[in-house]
């Protein structure tokens, strides 16, 4: 017979199973994300775009996994809260000895809220609060590198550029430290002499996402602090600097949450976000998680930064500006900028899609290139809140409308599921509320969203303004998904001449539409833009229009050209690569 193992020994097993498993997860991920240097240097795109969908799927398999082995290890104790304590107390003590604890505890929460489906958070079987609020280990090595000026600042870049191993060559360092050099002396001099020595600090990981990698950091001038991002591009000729980013807003759009993880090689998470947030102090510690491909731990960071806002205001949950959803229930806080987005019981005509449908829509998102023009959504399950954070209206709208999603208690509201993401301007009232020229800007702006999208193979689907929004920092950006496609299962036809008056005056169209069928002409008609700003978006984006646009994207994306788009404008652009008559982000050739 086999012999009962006491509680004790059990959680002990326990706790070094789960343990390993988080291991597993991280040597797994450092796999993947070690590769982005070859890829880089090789100008291998497409094993970058396979690498970044190969590890998102890492975290989700290693996690089932576990939990099987867990279901069957623990067996009849599988939910015994006693036993559960103590796995946790051993666990952490284990990952007392780690440079990613934060990441493990976060691994530990993954495995018991799926044993559990915890409704709310339960402080006995996960770490709602971090078990070490000092970090745990010592780092052994500073997470940035340091360069002082010596002589001049181009001979400071031409030294940072040859310290890092990009594992190919320079098409031309003298020329592009010289240009990196003139731009930051003009931004040196234009903050006015500090005075002391000057120099830099960078991250000593190198970021890459896409076809780009990033140097991240810091100039210091004396006591004044500069952020510096160069932007390293890998051409058949060799690598140059494509962009220098000196301020906060440009090197915040870099790490927007409207953009895919980047891959970077980092022992201690902890001191990298850290370091990170010195140079963009507004973006929360989650979202620095998420940009370098913690994700899930962002959640967590998310998670108790919202419940230390709660705590810490009367802010209550109220229904979103602007038009309401015919798949979404929307809510927010008015003094935190996220939004929460549940699938509501029923859709209204003429929406024919399920809530199947539409989780995989998200789904498709998270995987795919978003562009800096698709929202990250955060998928949270089994919130719990207080009834009375709730306005009367938002509570009487989810009771009408989402009642799979939403059970409304007599102390407390149960979210059974819902993504929540950051809160923009919806653009539709952005351009009502702002002025003149704002408004100019975010139209033009919303064109080169529709590019940037095509470029990544995605069609937005339902392209009217109420499903965009304005950022902080003035980007359009796309968040409704349920109609979203890949761009290349579209079928963009020219609309058929009319050949009698019959058909020139028939309400509905005298032609065959199919599923897919768009018609480029007619996008006009959905925009819902007059006058003046119809005219601006005409004068930019009239290429929209024409079914020739979009064949030819769909041509170049079928031939498997992965196209350009950048994280940055083109006047951030090095003069002597600038290409004329390009336009802001998207070359058609
Ligand atoms: N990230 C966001 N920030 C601010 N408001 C948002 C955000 N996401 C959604 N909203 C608001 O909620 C509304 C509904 O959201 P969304 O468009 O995603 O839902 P939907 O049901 O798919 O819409 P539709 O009926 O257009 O298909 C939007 O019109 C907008 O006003
Ligand atoms: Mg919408």
């Amino acid at each position: 017979m086999v012999q009962r193992l006491t509680n004790s020994r059990l959680a002990n097993l326990a706790a070094n199973d789960i343990y390993t498993a988080c291991a597993a997860f991280q040597s797994q991920f450092k796999v993947i994300t070690g590769r982005a240097r070859a890829r880089f240097a090789q100008r291998d795109w497409h094993g970058m775009q396979t690498d970044a969908a190969e590890r998102l799927d890492i975290y989700r398999r290693v996690v089932e996994q576990t939990v099987a082995e867990i279901r069957n290890a623990l067996a009849d104790r599988l939910t015994d809260a006693l036993v559960w304590a103590s796995i946790k107390a051993v666990y952490s003590g284990l990952i007392a000895e780690c440079d990613d604890w934060e990441i493990a505890e976060t691994f530990f929460n993954s495995i018991t809220r799926r044993i559990f489906t915890t409704v709310g958070v339960d402080p006995q079987i996960e770490f709602v609060d971090t078990d070490f609020e000092t970090p745990p280990t010592q780092s052994r090595q500073p997470v940035y590198r340091t360069y002082d000026r010596a002589l001049d600042t181009a001979a400071l870049i031409t030294t940072i550029l040859s310290d890092y191993q990009l594992g190919a060559t320079y098409e031309n360092l003298p020329r592009d430290a010289q240009l990196v050099a003139e731009k930051i002396d003009a931004k040196i001099d234009a903050l006015g002499a500090a005075g002391g020595p000057i120099r830099a600090e960078l991250a000593a990981a190198v970021f890459y996402r896409g076809k780009g990698a990033y140097l991240v950091g810091r100039i210091r001038n004396g006591a004044q602090s500069i952020p510096l991002a160069l932007a390293l591009l890998n051409a058949p000729q060799g690598i140059f600097v494509d962009a220098v980013l000196l301020r906060e807003r440009e090197v915040s759009i870099l790490f927007s949450f409207t953009r895919s993880y980047f891959h970077i090689e980092v022992e201690r998470p902890y001191d990298m976000v850290r370091f990170l947030r010195s140079i963009m102090p507004r973006k929360r510690f989650a979202e620095l998680y998420t940009a370098i491909g913690y994700h899930k731990h962002g959640k967590t960071e998310l998670y108790r930064d919202l419940l230390e806002h709660l705590a810490a205001s009367d802010d209550r949950f109220e229904i979103a500006r602007g038009q309401r959803g015919m798949v979404m229930a929307v809510f927010t806080l008015p003094a935190y900028d996220l939004v929460f987005k549940v699938i509501k019981d029923r859709f209204d005509s003429p929406k024919d899609t399920t809530r199947q449908a539409v989780m995989e829509q998200y789904q498709l998102v998270f995987k795919h290139d978003r562009a800096g023009r698709l929202v990250d959504a955060q998928e949270f399950e089994y919130l719990e809140f207080d009834r009375r954070r709730f306005s009367a209206a938002l509570l009487d709208e989810l009771r009408r409308v989402a009642t799979q999603a939403v059970v409304v208690e007599a102390q407390h509201v149960i979210i059974k599921h819902a993504y929540v993401e950051r809160r923009v301007t919806p653009l539709d009232l952005y351009v009502r509320e702002s002025d003149a020229d704002a408004a100019r800007a975010a139209v033009v702006d919303y064109g080169y969203a529709l590019k940037d999208l095509a470029a990544t193979d995605i069609f937005p689907g339902d392209i009217l303004l109420k499903n965009f929004g304005v950022t902080r920092q003035g980007r359009v950006v796309f968040y409704d998904y349920d109609e979203l496609c890949l761009l290349r299962t579209c079928v963009f036809r020219a609309l058929p001449q009319p050949t009698s008056m019959d058909e020139e005056f028939a309400g509905e169209p005298w032609f065959f539409v199919g599923e897919h069928d768009i018609f480029p002409e007619e996008l006009r008609r959905f925009l819902g833009l007059y006058d003046a700003l119809c005219d601006t978006f005409t004068r930019y984006h009239d290429d929209l229009f024409d079914v020739r646009f979009w064949h030819a994207i769909q041509a170049r994306l079928r031939a498997g050209e992965v196209l350009d788009i950048f994280p940055y404008s083109q006047s951030e652009r090095l003069a002597q690569l600038q290409i004329a008559d390009c336009n802001e982000h998207l070359l058609l050739q």
